[in-house]
């Protein structure tokens, strides 16, 4: 088969690396910005590329929505298989392209977009077919976890970890998504809807973990936990909710161990209760070989097709959860269940207490307490 890459940064350069190791893929021709064009096998018409009769697969790992969306649109129009990384073009349009690829013929894969080189997506779009998956939770941001533990286990402050972090090659282009947890808004976004069959629908804002300091390291090491960020996601019937924030975790938690800047999830479900992956959720290699897997899978006829069936709401009741909340304002008129030094905890209240807090004091740090 023939195939096209749209974008030559750390990612594209990683999927040209593996194409060569797969018989029977021939990468034709990448399309990068005009000012990077130099050589031949470089091209900035990628409209062209993508719609030329003898392209069969179109790996797309621009970063942000533009020009993605417009070459993603005219790809699936044009019958082709789209295997894309970009989380921020897949989770707004990702209803639109699963309708273009039923239409004219190809296919969206999107394993890549979400926990880099795990198959986590792939597991979703496997188990959602036998049973309602009854909720999710994990770490989906390498570079947060990175962070986290480097300011846990080596005291580091969070400037210097995220600098390494960026040098390292896990952050985004702009790493205010990586530590304002917008990168995990639309993994988990991407993981709504391929695990509940669902049409997007809101979720909350993200708490990223850019409010944490030292003083809340020191509080979570006094009680036996670990900070790590994390989506935590539950569906009832034809509602979710989902909530995307630090969680001072206890220390033998399966996700208070995940190290570096790895990533890790549990999927729950009737049948096992629970199952946990674990991996490199960013990363040249580990995210091209995810792309280069859904490859695999249309050179075999095998794509997991993409089914958004349903239209279920947010309910952000499901979700009534126990809070730490550190502020230098007075919150005691929403009613905390303990406050001391600083800190006010509040005991199983849905996530609308994130709202009331920012009104009073949109510095607070807001973190679940598990
Ligand atoms: N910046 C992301 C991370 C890359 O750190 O996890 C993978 O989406």
């Amino acid at each position: 088969m023939n195939a096209v890459l749209l974008g030559y940064g750390t990612i594209g350069k990683g999927v040209e690396i593996l194409c060569r190791q797969v018989d029977g893929l021939d990468l034709k021709e990448v399309f990068v910005l005009p000012q990077f064009v130099d050589l031949p096998y470089f091209s900035n018409n990628g409209e062209e590329m993508v719609t030329r009769e003898d392209t069969d697969i179109v790996f797309e790992c621009l970063s942000g929505t533009e020009p993605a969306n417009m070459l993603i649109t005219k790809a699936l129009e044009h019958g082709k298989h789209v295997i894309t990384s970009n989380k921020a073009v897949v989770s707004p349009n990702l209803e639109r392209y699963v309708e273009l690829a039923k239409k004219h013929g190809g296919s969206i894969q999107i394993e890549a977009s979400v926990a880099g080189g795990i198959p986590f997506l792939d597991a979703v779009l496997k188990l959602q077919k036998l049973e309602d998956i009854d909720g999710y939770e994990g770490i989906f941001n390498g570079t947060s976890n990175y962070i986290l533990d480097q300011m846990q286990n080596n005291g580091m402050a969070l400037e210097t970890a995220l600098k390494q972090a960026q040098a390292l090659g896990y952050a985004e282009a702009d790493p205010t998504n990586d530590i304002e947890g917008i990168d995990v808004f639309y993994k988990a976004n991407i993981t709504n809807m391929l695990a509940y069959q669902t049409k997007n629908d809101t979720i909350l804002p993200p708490l990223g973990i850019s409010k944490l300091n030292t003083k809340d390291i020191e509080l979570a090491k006094e009680n036996g936990k670990v900070i790590r960020h994390i989506a935590r996601s539950v569906q009832e019937g034809n509602e979710f909710a989902t909530i995307i924030a630090p969680v001072f975790l206890s220390k033998d938690n399966y996700l208070a161990n995940v190290p570096s800047n790895y990533n890790a999830q549990l999927l729950h479900a009737h049948s096992f209760d629970q199952i946990g992956y674990f991996g490199q959720g960013a990363g040249q290699l580990a995210t091209a070989q995810a792309m280069l897997a859904n490859a695999l899978d249309t050179m075999d006829g095998t794509e997991r097709a993409i089914d958004l069936k349903y239209d279920k709401k947010v309910n952000n009741d499901l979700l009534k959860e126990d809070w730490i909340v550190r502020s230098g304002k007075d919150l005691s008129g929403l009613g905390p269940d303990k406050a001391e030094d600083g800190y006010f905890f509040f005991e199983k209240r849905s996530p609308d207490l994130i709202g009331d807090v920012q009104k009073i004091d949109a510095d607070a740090m807001i973190a679940l307490w598990k």
